[in-house]
């Protein structure tokens, strides 16, 4: 069973990125073979810069690495070292129907703002569909708002299949259902977007001052409150053990509990969540030779694991 998924290095991660992905993915090394890749390629979309580029790229790495992607377990690799996914993308997309690309969420969503959309923005699907087609994966973790690419890659593999022959495996999303959005300071899904995240390698007063400013309501301090209404034990609940999650919504429950209070509580939660992942950060930032070992190593499996289907789509297409 191969399970795959990319991540974007498009600024720096937040604990929405990593419940929604990260962790699955993490997790998902002990229950298959997991093929994980930093999305550059899908940055350049909308990322201008490119020496904050490739310092994004660096940075993703390492955060990967220091948050549990583990290289004995997994085939780790930047998107870019692989080049035999653009040429798969071009296979695939003359295949794509546009009207298939002009409903992506990401498409209607720049139309409707009236950004002018590039080509690499409308056809960013079908390069989603190359990555997971190329290493024939069964099974994508990603959150909700994902969801849709992966539809579209499942709608082109059959399109393949049916006009060439079998080519690829057709993958399945997987969705954390209680876990598929995570609200930001401001309750809205937390994004980089929108200016409301809690990053996960910020300082530690950076981190405070965000947990310290998420919105609440105008209840007083005695009274009883609705822990499901809150943004603070919303995000409480995923970090917290069963217990103290059960305690701090029967604290809310009975009142005498300020939200002042249980912001102090979520902080620390995250704060030591997250600290053996900091330790780590520091000690791969330090050693970046071997970073580079770990992303040459990688590319050189991934590429052994795309030759193979290069190779059948080649012959099926006819490019000899
Ligand atoms: P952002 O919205 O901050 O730009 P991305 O679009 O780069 O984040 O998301 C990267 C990954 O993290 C995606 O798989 C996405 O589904 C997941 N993700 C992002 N935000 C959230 C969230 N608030 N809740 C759950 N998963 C999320
Ligand atoms: N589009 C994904 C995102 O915005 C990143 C991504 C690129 C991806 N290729 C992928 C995710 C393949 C899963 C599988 O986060």
């Amino acid at each position: 069973m191969r399970i795959l998924s990319g991540i974007k290095p498009s600024g720096t991660l937040h604990i929405g990125n990593y419940l929604g992905m990260i962790r699955p993915m993490v997790e998902s090394q002990e229950r298959g073979e997991l093929f994980c890749f930093i999305a550059n390629l899908h940055s350049l979309t909308t990322l201008f810069d490119g020496p904050k580029m490739a310092r994004y790229s660096r940075d993703a790495l390492i955060d990967m690495m220091a948050l549990g992607i583990d290289p004995k377990k997994s085939v780790f690799w930047l998107q870019s070292d692989v080049p035999e996914v653009t040429e798969l993308t071009w296979y695939l997309s003359n295949v794509t129907p546009v009207g298939l690309l002009e409903r992506s969420h990401a498409y209607k969503d720049s139309q409707a703002k009236g950004i002018p959309a590039n080509n690499g923005l409308f056809s960013y699907p079908v390069l989603m569909a190359a990555d997971i087609l190329l290493f024939q994966s069964n099974f994508v973790p990603v959150g909700k708002d994902q969801k849709q690419h992966i539809e579209i890659a499942r709608d082109v593999a059959i399109k393949f299949n049916s006009t060439y022959g079998e080519a690829f495996t057709i993958p399945e999303p997987e969705i954390t259902e209680e876990i598929a959005i995570i609200p930001g300071i401001n309750g809205q899904k937390m994004s980089k977007s929108y200016d409301n995240t809690i990053e996960i390698f910020a300082t530690e007063k950076a981190v405070r001052k965000k947990i310290m400013s998420i919105v609440t309501d105008a209840t007083p301090v005695e009274a009883p409150k609705d822990p499901d209404q809150s943004i603070i034990y919303s995000i409480y609940k995923l970090f917290a053990a069963k217990e103290k999650s059960l305690e701090m919504a029967q604290r809310f429950q009975e009142g005498g509990y300020g939200y002042g209070d249980a912001k102090k509580e979520l902080f620390e939660t995250l704060w030591n969540y997250f600290q053996p992942f900091r330790q780590k950060r520091e000690e791969l930032a330090a050693n970046l030779d071997y970073v580079e070992e770990v992303r040459r190593q990688g590319a050189a499996k991934a590429r052994e694991a795309a030759a193979v289907t290069m190779k059948k789509v080649r012959e099926l297409v006819g490019v000899i």
